[in-house]
């Protein structure tokens, strides 16, 4: 069963399973801490260069986040200690930032999730280093795409299988796999919300959209097949196959008529390239 509470400014919010609806309160800090994730992917894209190492990268993200007032969501959540995820390459997602270098060809998945107030702006985006074979960039591409069809089907009346339905049909047109083993997921005043949001599945299925519903859209998309598994220190996830994988994730909040993307670049950087 799916149920729908209504949080009024200032209400404690728990994890119970039920989807929050947020009022103007919600919108106004969710804009406020969607926009610091924005800038913060923004700030980073200069640094994302051959020879920086990933924890000089998450260093960055700590100081930036923090100097705005904000605290990195990440930093001690369940035993995680880092400021953001940095996965290359063949890696899905949840790549743990270390004294590893980036060199030419690679492609970076930056995850940032910064706390304001208490609210939570979840984003990440892709970052070509040096030159990048064609097909990465494709990949690269087709997968923001895919992330920005799923958002054009968030709005009341669909229901979350529009979302879904949207970008793995993108991706399959592509022959490229969806991930299954992770998807976005409802946030606000927490990180890890319902609903969960898959990344496959079928039109008019699912939770419907309501106003005042936030989540994130973050789909995983493989050049290979969807499988992944994750390594010995619980936490990088892999193509089984070592074929590339890209991700972006956005922050969104149902309208009465869409949607609000609250970590929207605000200088247009949302995906490369970005000089
Ligand atoms: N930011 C990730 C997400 O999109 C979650 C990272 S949790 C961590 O949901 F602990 F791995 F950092
Ligand atoms: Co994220
Ligand atoms: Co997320």
């Amino acid at each position: 069963m799916v149920d729908y509470v209504s949080i009024a400014a200032g209400e404690p919010v728990a994890r119970n399973g039920s989807i929050k609806l947020y009022g103007s309160d919600g919108f106004e800090g969710m804009r406020r801490a969607g926009l610091l994730a924005a800038e913060t992917l923004d700030a980073l894209a200069p640094h994302v260069v051959p020879g920086v190492s990933t924890q000089e990268l998450d260093d960055f993200v700590r100081r930036f986040t923090l100097d705005r007032g904000g605290i990195p969501a990440t930093l001690n959540y369940r035993g995680y200690t880092h400021s953001c995820c940095i996965s290359i390459n063949h890696v899905v997602c949840h790549g743990i930032p270390s004294e590893k270098k980036l060199k030419d060809g690679d492609i970076v998945n930056i995850d940032v999730t910064p706390i304001i107030d208490g609210w939570h702006g979840d984003s990440s985006r892709m970052y070509l280093v040096g030159d990048v074979p064609i097909k990465a960039k494709k990949l690269v591409d087709i997968t923001y795409e895919c992330l920005m069809l799923g958002i054009a089907q968030a709005k009341p009346g669909n229901r979350l299988g529009d979302v879904s339905s949207a970008i793995q049909s993108h991706a399959e047109r592509h022959r490229y796999g969806v991930v299954r083993d992770f998807c976005g997921h409802g946030l606000g005043r927490v990180f890890h919300d319902a609903p969960e949001v898959v990344h496959v599945g079928r039109p008019g299925t699912g939770p419907e959209l309501r106003p005042g519903m936030f989540f994130t859209i973050e789909p995983m998309i493989n050049i290979g097949r969807a499988d992944v598994k994750v390594l010995e220190d619980g936490w990088t996830a892999v193509t089984r196959d070592r074929s590339l994988s890209a991700q972006f994730e956005h922050s969104i909040g149902i309208t009465e008529d869409g949607c609000e993307i609250f970590t929207k670049s605000p200088t247009g950087r949302d995906a490369p390239p970005y000089a």
